[in-house]
């Protein structure tokens, strides 16, 4: 949420943040802005809106000076106005700031300042720092020591970027969301991600809770607890193309088509320090969110059938009030390894003694780190809003680790097959560019699935109301009849996902029910039985049973891919959302 930089060298410093701040555009795009320093001083220029929008009617390229920091917001304090985007600055206007997260003593830290004085022009938590930097300024000559003592007096979370007129220095602190170092020659950058550095270096570190950074073009110093710090320098292994669109129209449509070769890369993760941990455990808990969430429903399902193990999956957000405090293996999956429940979650854990295992497609990421094992997904940068890709690598990899802990690693086999199935699936994409034609006009959506495909019918319904806005929600087949029945009526459409199985012969029952009531049923099956009952369908190949939940997940992907594009609406930024929680 928010993604911020920071650039000092020889460049022009508005480009470097322009550039970077459209590669992190997914992390927030209610409003953006940028500051440099040069000879006349420091400017600024923020608005309301996205970064290409804003650059079109303002120009950032105006922007003079070779230092400079960059913010694209995900609002938390204050609405989406010009005033409450960033850079926030403090009453003289020589000190900017940029911020990701969210503090929360800003009210009584306000009301403080307010007593002596300062005067507030936006609603944020953010511009409260800058004023705080300011007034410790007043008592301590040294900036840095201003901002260390601003700093210590905040609660909350954050990632800052904090500039001021008159040194060629830009000083950072992180204490939550992620926070990257990157080093080039003559020239050094910070970002709150990877992608926005890939166009100047590899050299990358990433900064922990609790350091204070300064850095100049030359050099950086690391401090933690006021001491002299050393942190590794790591080489980024991703390249700039993978983070662009490769001629696709949206990055969501490229990573949907990126899944087939994916696939093959997740299930040759090495799972060894994965297996190792969860060995001979009789009680698993999981915590993830959205997507990842589902993913790890997934792996409940294998775990407790194959294995008889037993397996709670709780949403991050959840797991404080759900957990027993005696979980001795906690296994996490998130996407970004930033996600501020999940790793709130994980902290939690491990505070009581947890073991974790972190499934995560960023190494270095914060799960990464502050796991005993990881896996990583392998699934490389994943810029849309949107998971798809990393969807399946996850369910790829969790698969893997379930078969090889009940002895049927000859089983990963159908799981490799789920490859060339979804080849086959995308091939025929422009039958599901047919199908969103026909259901655009709808308003209600269910999605229903038994077993393996009931995680899959919740990753369609979050799909689809993610990135077209329209009403989409879920269910176990089986439990219509419990109660959401009653809102089927003409024109509510039931996806149904409907593969052959043990399960196919009450699911086809379910859709009956529907049918009943009149619904306009859609068919993802391989069954001619449940296609026949069905208003429209899409022909699904015929997979085993453990591919399910990721050949069922594609069609699901493009049609609400294909639904978004003809509504109109950004299926790479979908409105009120970011990739990337990092607050709680
Ligand atoms: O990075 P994570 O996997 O931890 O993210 C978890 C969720 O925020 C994420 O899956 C979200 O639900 C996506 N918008 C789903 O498309």
């Amino acid at each position: 949420m928010c993604g911020i930089i920071g650039y000092i060298g020889y460049r022009k410093a508005s480009e470097v943040i322009f550039k970077g701040l459209r590669k992190l555009e997914y992390r927030g795009y209610d409003s953006a802005g940028i500051a440099t320093v040069s000879g006349k001083g420091i400017s600024a220029i923020k608005d309301i809106g996205r970064i290409d929008d804003i650059h079109a009617k303002r120009n950032f390229l105006q922007l003079e000076g070779n230092m400079g920091i960059g913010h694209t917001r995900w609002a938390t304090h204050g609405g989406v106005t010009q005033k409450n985007a960033h850079p926030h600055t403090d009453s003289t206007g020589k000190i900017y700031i940029v911020h990701n997260g969210v503090i929360e003593n800003f009210d009584s830290l306000r009301a403080a300042l307010a007593k002596k004085g300062h005067k507030f022009v936006s609603e944020t938590d953010t511009e409260v720092i800058a004023h705080l930097v300011e007034e410790e300024g007043k008592k301590e000559g040294d900036f840095g020591k201003a901002f260390a003592n601003a700093v210590a007096k905040l609660s909350g979370s954050w990632s800052l970027v904090c500039m001021h007129q008159g040194e060629e220095a830009i000083y950072l602190s992180r204490n939550g969301p992620p926070l990257i170092l990157g080093i080039g020659k003559d020239e050094m950058f910070c970002a709150s991600d990877v992608p926005a550095l890939l166009d100047y270096t590899k050299r990358v570190i990433y900064i922990e809770d609790g350091d204070l950074v300064r850095f100049t073009r030359e050099g950086y110093e690391i401090k933690n607890k006021g001491k002299k710090v050393e942190r590794a320098v790591h080489t980024v292994t991703w390249t700039a193309k993978m983070a662009e669109k490769e001629g696709f129209d949206h990055f969501m449509l490229k990573e949907i088509h990126e899944q087939g070769g994916k696939i093959r890369e997740a299930l040759a993760a090495d799972a060894s320090g994965a297996v190792a941990l969860l060995k001979g455990q009789q009680n698993i808990t999981v915590v993830a969110c959205g997507t990842s969430f589902y993913a790890g429903l997934v792996f409940k399902q294998l775990l407790q059938s194959r294995l008889g193990v037993n397996c709670d999956v709780i949403i991050g957000s959840e797991f404080a009030y759900a957990r027993t405090g005696n979980e001795r293996v906690v296994v996490a999956i998130s996407q970004s390894g930033e996600t501020a429940d999940t790793l709130s979650a994980v902290r939690l854990a491990k505070k009581s003694g947890a073991k974790i295992l972190g499934i995560t497609n960023v190494t270095d990421s914060s799960l990464w780190r502050e796991s005993d094992a990881t896996v990583n997904i392998a699934a490389g940068p994943e810029i849309a809003v949107v998971a798809t890709k990393s969807f399946t690598s996850q369910v790829a990899v969790l698969s893997k680790i379930a078969l090889t802990l009940s002895g049927e690693k000859q089983e990963i086999s159908s799981l490799s097959d789920a490859s060339e199935q979804i080849e086959q699936v995308l091939e025929r994409a422009g039958e599901l560019e047919t199908l969103a034609s026909r259901l655009a006009p709808h308003k209600d959506f269910f999605f229903i699935g038994r077993s393996l495909s009931f995680p899959s019918a919740l990753e369609g319904a979050l799909k689809l109301k993610e990135i077209t806005y329209l009403h989409a929600e879920a269910y176990a087949a089986g439990e219509l009849k419990h109660g959401p029945l009653s809102l089927l009526q003409k024109d509510v459409v039931v996806v149904a996902l409907a593969p052959s199985g043990t399960s196919l012969p009450k699911t086809i029952s379910n859709m009956s029910e529907c049918r009943a009531r009149d619904a306009q049923l859609v068919a993802f099956s391989d069954s001619d039985e449940a296609i026949s009952k069905s208003a429209l369908h899409f022909r699904m190949p015929r997979v085993a049973q453990l591919a399910i939940p990721i050949v069922y997940a594609v069609p699901l992907q493009l049609l609400a891919y294909y639904m978004a594009v003809k509504l109109e609406k950004d299926p790479d930024k979908p409105r009120n959302l970011a990739k990337s929680c990092t607050v709680e």
